[in-house]
């Protein structure tokens, strides 16, 4: 079945920071696992270019928007293979074609009779580029976000009737219980839509950075109007002379941070059913990443990671599974260069790494690098059963930590067997052979078994090893626990998580 994937796609203002490696691993742990189901998966990121946030950069800095666009679309764009993203194309919203079929999906919104011009005026945050309501405004009108002074804003735009969706969108509250999650986002989603809507901004007359509206070209569509439909748009151009958005819309998976829920969960569908097209079927909202001090990460305050030295000292594996193990998906934590040495030493190298180097290590020294084709250990096999059926169930929710810490109790469990079962004991008796076999066997298919389902988390060292197993199949179906070893000669493997 078909299953579109998408991240967030981030403004050019600056350059790629760890919010971003985050939001865009976590995407793709989901996107490389649905892979390994055997879904049709397309999986989208790409770069938000137009509107103040980008504007008001490039001014600042003296240059045009666009050659600020084009150098940090540039960075974004590098960053992906650096983290082994998986992504099957890379939208920018200043691309001619999304121009294009952003103006033809708005203009049925105009000849639906969504839109209608009129006087705006409002408090303003050009970060955000948002227009906040009332309730959401700090004291001293200032961003609850930014944290920076609102600007009062009055002009003439077209708005957009998002009070038409009212009806439509409670509906939508009501059928689908998993249109938002973690349920504590969608609660707050629906309370926005039951507080009562108001129309909005769909243009801007003032700002010439955007797509242009087609029945008023004095007037760009309002940035996020025309990012939003970045998700609709990039498949009708992504595969020139094969138009994929009858296979792969609506989106399955929205991937979103916390601060931008009201326009994924409320602006998003109401701009979709305006345009007759269907509306996503799930929205995930992951929280923040903080300093490890548990503020907000700040350069001022010292306590900024930086993914690039994660990279450098660790590598692309310790990076991705730190981050997807240390902050429980969809909520906010600290992270901090300590905790990282933490998880890598004491799991990667530690539990993961050392499970997967004594075991070979064992099989070489006792049975010439051969698995034991003989029955493994229902012992072993028992605490396996059932394990990828729930990562499956897991990862249907996006709860890409809660799903890892379920392989990795198993990870634990093994390294708890080899110490019961002290194979080097084994070893010395010729008379507990078949005991030693089928303990190797068990092993083996053990760590096979983990590395099929860590292939979504950790894509280079889980293949290593499977490569080192003989094992190719990493279908998530192969990840079930075989009754018997497999007979394969395995290889050497170096250390998967040398220590530094
Ligand atoms: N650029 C926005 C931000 O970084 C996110 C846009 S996501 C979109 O906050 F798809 F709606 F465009």
């Amino acid at each position: 079945m078909a299953f579109y994937i998408t991240t967030a796609i981030s403004y050019v203002n600056g350059a790629p920071h760890l919010g971003h490696a985050y939001e865009a691993i976590a995407t793709d742990v989901i996107a490389r696992h649905m892979r390994q189901r055997n879904e049709d998966v397309f999986f989208l990121t790409g770069t938000d270019e137009h509107g103040e946030p980008v504007a008001d950069a490039a001014k600042d800095q003296g240059v045009t928007p666009q050659v600020l666009a084009d150098e940090n679309a540039a960075r974004f764009r590098a960053l992906l293979p650096q983290l082994d993203v998986s992504n099957d194309f890379f939208i920018r919203t200043t691309d001619a074609e999304h121009h294009r079929r952003v103006q033809e999906v708005l203009r049925r919104v105009h000849d639906n009779g969504f839109t209608y011009k009129g006087l705006y005026e409002g408090w303003y945050c050009p970060k955000c580029a948002d227009f906040k309501v009332e309730n959401e405004i700090l004291d001293g009108n200032r961003c609850p976000i930014h944290e920076i002074a609102l600007t009062r804003e009055q002009e003439e735009n077209w708005f957009f009737r998002l009070s038409a969706f009212q009806g439509r969108l409670e509906q939508l509250y009501a059928e689908q219980p998993a249109f938002v999650m973690p349920l504590q986002r969608f609660n707050e989603a629906r309370a926005f839509v039951t507080s009562g809507l108001q129309d909005v901004s769909l243009s801007r007359a003032r700002m010439n950075w955007g797509v242009t509206v087609p029945w008023d070209p004095s007037h760009v569509f309002y940035v996020w109007f025309d990012a939003l439909l970045n998700y609709y748009t990039a498949l009708g151009y992504a595969r020139p002379g094969d138009d994929l958005t009858d296979r792969y819309w609506p989106a399955n998976f929205h991937v979103i941070g916390k601060d931008i829920l009201k326009f994924h969960t409320v602006f998003w569908p109401a701009m979709l059913m305006a345009a007759e097209l269907p509306t996503p079927a799930h929205v995930f909202v992951h929280g923040f990443l903080l300093g490890a001090d548990g503020r907000k990460m700040s350069k001022s305050l010292g306590n900024v990671l930086d993914p690039f030295e994660v990279l450098d000292e660790f590598g692309t594996d310790a990076l991705r599974f730190y981050l997807m193990r240390d902050v429980q998906f969809g909520s906010d934590g600290p992270v901090g260069m300590e905790q990282v040495t933490v998880r890598y030493e004491a799991e990667l190298a530690n539990e993961y790494g050392n499970l997967a180097s004594r075991t070979l290590a064992m099989l070489q020294r006792y049975r010439d690098g051969r698995v034991p084709e003989v029955d493994t250990d229902p012992a072993l096999a028992e605490s396996f059963a059932g394990l990828a059926d729930d990562v499956v169930d897991l990862i249907d929710a996006a709860e890409v930590t809660g799903a890892l810490e379920l392989i990795w109790q198993r990870v634990r469990r093994c390294n708890r067997y080899v110490e019961e079962r002290a194979p080097w004991q084994l070893a010395r008796d010729p008379e507990r052979a078949a005991e030693l076999d089928q303990v190797l066997a068990s092993l083996a298919e053990g760590i096979r078994a983990l590395s099929v389902l860590l292939c979504a988390y950790i894509p280079v060292s889980a293949r290593r090893l499977l490569d080192a197993l003989r094992a190719d199949d990493t279908r998530v179906e192969a990840a079930a626990f075989a009754a018997r070893g497999s007979g394969a000669t395995v290889s050497a493997l170096a250390p998967l998580f040398p220590k530094r």
